[in-house]
This record gives structure tokens, sequence and C-alpha cells, in this order.
């Protein structure tokens, strides 16, 4: 086999990958290898009522650095999908984190973002759907006015824990 066909797999230890030469603002220290089957998926009540939650594995593997999970309209007693009518805006709120990112994976959510550039803020609308994807930088105050039955979304943030604030219409 050609060499130049074949990827390169052989661990380096001068490799950006290994910890103790990675520069960037996470180490990776300590994180933990984890792997999360979908037939075991768990899924439970977290920060809105109207969702539930699937935890990756991801919050123990990295000592609460990041959370990893996926977002669904929460299935009632019955078996039955909650109703989407009934669920209402959150609000217009902030989350005191480094970081968050959203990912569409079925379904749809509409979203308000205030985006601050220089100095000036932008009142954004976003309707996304499957395959997209969205960075909700640190405080970005934004709201969450409705979304599809059949929605999944991932999100990705650091810390894993972190406060939520609700704020009033300026
Ligand atoms: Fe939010």
């Amino acid at each position: 086999m050609a060499a130049a066909d074949v990827p390169e797999t052989t661990f380096n230890r001068s490799s950006p990958q290994s910890p103790a030469h990675f520069s960037g603002p996470i180490s990776g220290e300590g994180y933990q290898f984890t792997a999360a089957y979908a037939k075991d998926a768990m899924w439970a009540r977290g920060l809105r009522d109207f969702f539930e939650y699937r935890e990756l594995g991801i919050q123990a593997a990295t000592g609460g650095q990041f959370k990893a999970h996926v977002l669904r309209v929460r299935t009632e007693e019955t078996g039955e999908r909650a109703d989407a009518s009934g669920l209402h805006t959150t609000g217009l709120h902030t989350h005191a984190l480094g970081f968050q990112m959203i990912y569409i994976l079925k379904g749809w959510i509409k979203f308000i973002y205030h985006v601050e550039n220089d100095g000036n803020t932008r009142v954004e609308e976003h309707l996304f759907g499957p395959g997209d994807c969205c960075l909700q930088p640190p405080a970005i105050l934004h709201n969450e006015l409705e979304c599809s039955e059949d929605l999944e979304l991932l999100e990705v943030t650091s810390p894993a824990h972190y406060e939520t604030q609700a704020a009033t219409q300026k």
C-alpha cells in the first residue's frame, strides 16, 4: 500500500493532542474516556420543564468542565409527547457560562438573540432546523420562542453547571 494514501495514525509524543504539549485554554488533563450508547439512553428532567434531557457522559468524564446533552420535548406520563403548543417562550434570559453551542438534530426551534457588535445591539430572530448550529456567546441575552414537538437538539456547555438569569425586557 502506498504510504501517501494512508492517513497518519501513529501516536506522536510531540503531537498537540498530548495534554503536556497542548497550549490551548483546555488541557484535558484528567479527562476520562467515555462512550454513551443510544440503546442505554436515559432521559431526565432539567432546566426547562417542557424538555427532557439525555446527558451523554461528558460531564463526569471531564470533571464537570463540559456538558453535552440532547434535549427533546418531554414525554408525558401517558407516553405521549408533551403538547408543543404549550411550549411557551422561556422569556429573555442569560446564562453565566463560558461556552454554549447548539446543534439541531431533528425538528426546529426558534430563538431571539440580542447580538452585541461594536457597542451596538442587534435583535435577531433565528429559526434553526436539522443540521443548523449556533454558538451562544457568554451572557448573550436570548429567548426561546417555540419549537416543534419532534425537536431534538444537541447542546454543549462549559462548565456543566451554570446560573441562568431571567431578564426584563429593555
Ligand atoms: Fe437559554
